[in-house]
């Protein structure tokens, strides 16, 4: 059984895998690199594999758009952000690659480097390698796995692709391997290397299957291209498949957590509970719940604030603003305590079914998170259960 733990940061010192999972922009990548750098200040070696991250946040990280190996992030940049980190501690981070990691496994799988070099040169394999839904989520698991025991580092920070829907990432890897294992790529393989005793008609019936389960490709040669293809995919069919069963067993480890993010909206809150629900389900534990750019209630909340109240706050500040500025800074008030009160609201019913789950509150910031200043501030803010 895994320990159970009261906050966030508990969670950090006693599992080795985080992963970061949640609606597309709730900020899951900013969470995941936030918890690195926490991780890294107390003395931890940390590996944030991180997947979409901003232009400025992967610059802040030392990481380019060149660049796919891992960067350990320089310790002078960490004390120029006024971060104290303990001796021994460190973030390296890596952007996930989609295609190499792919490439990789296919290199690794295939019985000769020939059939290797084939696979990787035919014109199919660039788009299922790169664009067929649920091959980001499968690769970012297959790296998981590749380096969820590397010794060179305590804890491993995963975020997780910018799907629309957080559940596609437990999903998609078995709707890939569906697609490329079906009966009908197997039969219309068959019907191709048979040679000459399949009808075109057949053939162009399958060819339109195909295309529903795997998208649409354009462009000439697309049947035989497709049939090789299949052909050379077919050995890594067993490959895959065990695979995937090994990913989802280490996601049930003891030493696996999931951090579920969320905002405060009623939508990506019923997204996260039911993912919550679908982790349990599969007996993956989840660890904490991350309610992230919640709306905090402004001073003095209760009273109303009049007009003449703001004409006089802006008065005493010196500064000339144009008539109706009281008018709007009453209203600004105003919708601002609706929204925290909204907010506090709906994360209620969170509370009502996250059990001995940590809920972690995170104010929405004036300005986004992607320098090491505003990163370690908000590792920080996680790390002391969040405001
Ligand atoms: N607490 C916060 N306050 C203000 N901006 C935030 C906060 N958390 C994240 N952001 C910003 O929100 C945007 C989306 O965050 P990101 O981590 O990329 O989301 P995701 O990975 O879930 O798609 C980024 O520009 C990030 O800087
Ligand atoms: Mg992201």
């Amino acid at each position: 059984m895994a320990v159970l733990v009261q906050t966030l940061s508990e969670l950090v010192d006693s599992r080795r895998v985080l992963i970061t999972v949640g609606a597309g922009g709730v900020g899951k990548t900013t969470t995941a690199a936030a918890i690195g750098v926490a991780a890294a200040r107390r003395g931890k070696r940390v590996l944030c594999l991180t997947i979409d991250p901003a232009k400025r946040l992967a610059e802040s990280l030392g990481i380019t758009s060149m660049r796919t190996e891992a960067v350990q992030v320089d310790l002078a940049l960490f004390a120029s952000a006024g971060i104290e980190v303990k001796a021994g501690g460190s973030l390296t981070a890596m952007m996930l690659d989609t295609k190499r990691t792919f490439d990789e496994l296919v290199v690794r799988y295939s019985s000769t480097p020939e059939k290797a070099a084939r696979l990787l040169s035919n014109k199919l394999y660039k788009y299922v390698s790169t664009s067929l839904a649920g091959t980001q989520e499968y690769m970012a698991m297959e790296k998981l796995v590749a380096v969820k025991d590397d010794a060179r580092y305590d804890l491993i920070v995963l975020d997780t692709p910018p799907t629309a829907n957080a559940l596609d990432f437990l999903d998609a890897p078995q709707r890939l391997i569906d697609a490329l294992d079906s009966s009908t790529m197997k039969w219309f393989v068959q019907a191709f290397e048979s040679g000459g005793s399949f009808s075109l008609n057949l053939v162009a019936r399958s060819a339109a299957l195909i295309l529903r389960t795997i998208g649409r490709i354009t462009g000439g040669g697309f049947l035989e291209a497709m049939a090789e293809f299949i052909g050379e995919l077919n050995e890594l069919f067993g490959g895959f498949k065990e695979r995937a069963a090994r990913v989802e067993e280490a996601l049930r480890g003891d030493d696996v957590a999931f951090v579920l993010v969320t905002s405060a909206s009623p939508p990506s809150l019923r997204e996260v509970l039911y993912f919550k629900e679908r982790l349990a389900e599969a007996h993956m534990p989840r660890g904490a719940f991350v309610v992230n750019r919640f709306h905090v209630a402004p001073p003095c909340v209760g009273a109303a604030v009049s007009e003449a109240e703001a004409a006089r706050g802006i008065a005493s500040r010196g500064v000339t603003l144009e008539d109706d500025a009281p008018t709007r800074l009453v209203r600004a008030y105003e919708d601002a305590v609706k929204l925290a009160a909204l907010d506090a609201y709906h994360v209620r019913a969170l509370s009502a079914s996250a059990g001995t789950t940590p809920i972690v509150r995170i104010a929405e910031l004036e300005t986004d998170v992607h320098d090491l200043i505003r990163l370690g501030e908000l590792g920080a803010a996680l790390m002391s259960g969040g405001i």
